[in-house]
């Protein structure tokens, strides 16, 4: 097993994130390093933002890996595959998973776990790649900044082990990067694109061209969305260039 063959915890740190890239600095990490934190004070988020995570109540961790199978171009698998894997250990406490482009994992209409992936590119290459999981775990409360969150907490009213939580997403996440890494590219992608919150189902996004109505189809192999409008043509969109409303 690669993923959680070595495992650092810390009681507090700024970033699970930052850390794995300071350790990265310095020395030689083994690939599968796993780094998570009961206090995580400075959390990052997608698009500059923060995560705020309630401290003791949540799994914070950060996933150091070498996929260097992959060209810079193909680095949206590294997405594909971390949510997967958080999406199919969700599976085994709750129904109604799916992942909402680019990689927000939903319970029904609910934001469960986020993920920021950090990557080094050497020309075509991926250096290094830092995957950062945020799951709402034993969390009750969420300050009203936080949009639609949800926990397992709040889902099925009990509390949960967060150690044994990492362990098992170690499992799940190790067998999807064993197929990342024999190269079973299309297989990730299929599965990814099967999961998708809303797909074929009419929604309404906002785009700098203005509202869109239209159905997610897809992605292509740079990770893009593809939304067929109302008359039948399809568009395709890259991150921070579309928003989903609903
Ligand atoms: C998002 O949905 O905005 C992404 C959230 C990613 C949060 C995780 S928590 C562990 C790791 N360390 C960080 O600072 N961020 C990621």
């Amino acid at each position: 097993m690669i993923i959680g063959s070595n495992i650092i915890y810390r009681e507090k740190v700024s970033s699970t994130n930052e850390l794995a890239a300071e350790m990265l600095d310095k020395s030689i990490v083994p690939e599968g390093t796993v780094i998570y934190a009961a206090d995580q004070y400075m959390g990052k988020g997608q698009r500059g933002n923060t995560w705020l995570s309630e401290a003791g109540k949540n799994l914070t961790a950060s996933i150091i890996l070498y996929p260097d199978t992959l060209e810079a171009d193909q680095q949206f698998l590294i997405s594909e595959l971390i949510s997967l894997s958080i999406a199919e250990l969700l599976d085994t406490y709750c129904d109604s998973i799916s992942i909402k482009w680019p990689n927000d994992i939903y319970y029904k209409d609910d934001k469960i776990a986020g993920i920021l992936i950090e990557n080094s590119l050497e020309g075509k290459r991926i250096q290094n790649s830092v995957a950062g999981v945020g799951i709402n775990i034993n969390q009750n409360n969420f300050p009203p900044e936080i949009h639609n969150p949800v926990s397992l907490n709040i889902i099925n009213k009990r509390e949960y082990n967060i150690r044994e939580i990492l362990d098992e997403f170690c499992k799940v996440c190790d067998r999807w990067y064993t197929r990342l890494k024999k190269d079973e590219l299309d297989y990730i992608n299929n599965k990814y694109q099967e999961r998708l919150y809303r797909l074929g189902i009419p929604s309404v996004f906002i785009t700098p061209e203005g509202r869109l109505r239209g159905i997610i189809k897809g992605i292509d192999r740079f990770g893009r969305i593809k939304i067929e409008k109302t008359n039948g043509d399809t568009v395709v969109y890259g991150f921070r260039e579309i928003e989903l409303i609903v």
